[in-house]
């Protein structure tokens, strides 16, 4: 299986040819960078969360009060990061989380395209958010051999809903992730105070401009009248879901169904109870509600309420020993958001494609230090929380 850490040696060996890596592989001067190359407007959008950002903060900060043991004198020199999830092999357990403002995320207009191109080259599966510059039908070819999974945002009307599902299913996505936690915006004052919603102006909603069912729902098609096209989408957007639509949900689809923004042990049971094949534990990032619980701090519950059943997980995904953290504290498979991100910004498909290979090198090579040569060694070893000093 690949050594994902021989990245490490490619830039040192690089650099003495004299070239520099592009972009840098650390998450604070990545996003520093990128702070600088994306307009004002999309940067808070994208760096921005919910209330005064400290959900947002304590997802990135408790990976910090979690440590693992190292073991010495075990064989690393061929780890293997590669996990089965859902009858998908995915050659390591990190995934790109769906981010909806993906498409404006790139100065050409294309960023899911460029993220799943980035999927293609690094073998790190992309959820693809309903939310698109690009419609799904373009951006699943893109994706070559990695898999894809299709986030949905469930819209009030049933048919859009159906629809939507059907032209995943269509296109080759190969599992459905309903999002729980985002019928409604949460509070958020960066985009606020600047009075900036993307989807409003018009961004990132081909893949309803473009279905058949949201159109028949228009007086006028999308490219003669935006503004009523608009109306009609912010009309529609989220549907209040409650467990009575679980067996609607799961009628939607044969494909794996994954339920997003699970956090509470009990609702990742009645989930798994009313039909969900895998749980994704999430806070959106920090973006949906504030003053809660930190994401890591929260897994360990969820996991223990699943069983056998698959947890995913991100928010406050940083570098690669949170993803190594987040393996060992039960996650069957770790999504970065903003990392990815500004990745886009600063390079398109090869530099997001750098943010994700930088990530797999740093986890690889811890687990090889540390003496686990596989993720089943990882959470066989499990994490300590540690008083901070
Ligand atoms: C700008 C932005 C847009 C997002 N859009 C979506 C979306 O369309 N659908 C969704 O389920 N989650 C969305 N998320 C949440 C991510 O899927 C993920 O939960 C979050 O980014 C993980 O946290 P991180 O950014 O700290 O890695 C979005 C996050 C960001 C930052």
């Amino acid at each position: 299986m690949p050594v994902f850490g021989d990245y490490q040696l490619e830039i040192y060996l690089k650099a003495l040819a004299g070239v520099l890596p592009a972009w840098p592989v650390d998450f604070a001067t990545l996003e520093q960078r990128a702070g600088a190359a994306l307009a004002p407007d999309v940067l808070n959008y994208l760096q921005g969360g919910c209330g005064d950002e400290f959900t947002q903060r304590r997802n990135a900060e408790a990976f910090q009060s979690w440590g693992m043991v190292p073991r010495m004198m075990v064989d690393c020199a061929n780890t293997d990061l590669s996990v089965s999830l859902l009858g998908m092999t995915w050659r390591s357990p990190l995934f790109m989380c769906p981010v909806g403002i993906n498409g404006i995320c790139t100065q050409d207009g294309h960023g899911d395209l460029a993220a799943a191109r980035a999927a293609a080259l690094t073998g790190v599966p992309l959820c693809q958010s309903t939310l698109a510059n690009d419609m799904l039908e373009v951006v699943r070819p893109a994706l070559g051999d990695t898999p894809g999974m299709f986030q949905l945002y469930t819209p009030k009307n049933q048919e859009l809903a159906e629809s939507l599902v059907r032209r995943a299913e269509a296109a080759g996505f190969k599992a459905l992730v309903v999002t729980l936690d985002t019928w409604v915006t949460g509070w958020r004052p960066r985009d606020l105070n600047a009075g900036n919603f993307p989807q409003l102006r018009g961004h990132v909603l081909m893949n309803y401009f473009g279905d058949p069912v949201f159109r028949g729902m228009l007086a006028k098609p999308p490219e003669e009248d935006g503004a009523a096209a608009v109306r009609q989408w912010a009309a529609t957007f989220g549907k209040v879901l409650t467990w009575d639509d679980m067996p609607w949900l799961r009628s939607l689809t044969k494909l794996p169904l994954i339920l997003k923004g699970i956090c509470h042990p009990d609702d990742a049971r009645r989930g798994i109870d009313l039909g969900a094949d895998a749980i994704y534990c999430s806070t959106h990032g920090g973006r949906q509600a504030n003053g809660g619980i930190a994401a890591i701090d929260m897994l360990p519950d969820v996991v223990a309420a699943c069983g056998d059943v698959p947890v995913l997980f991100d928010s406050g995904v940083r570098s690669g020993s949170d993803i190594v953290k987040a393996l060992a504290l039960g996650a069957a498979a770790v999504g970065v958001g903003r990392p990815y991100c500004y990745g886009l910004a600063l390079g398109g498909a090869a530099g997001a494609a750098h943010v994700l290979k930088s990530l797999l090198a740093e986890a690889d090579l811890l687990m090889a230090v540390n003496g686990y040569p596989t993720v089943g060694a990882v959470r066989a070893a499990g994490a300590r929380k540690r008083s901070l000093f």
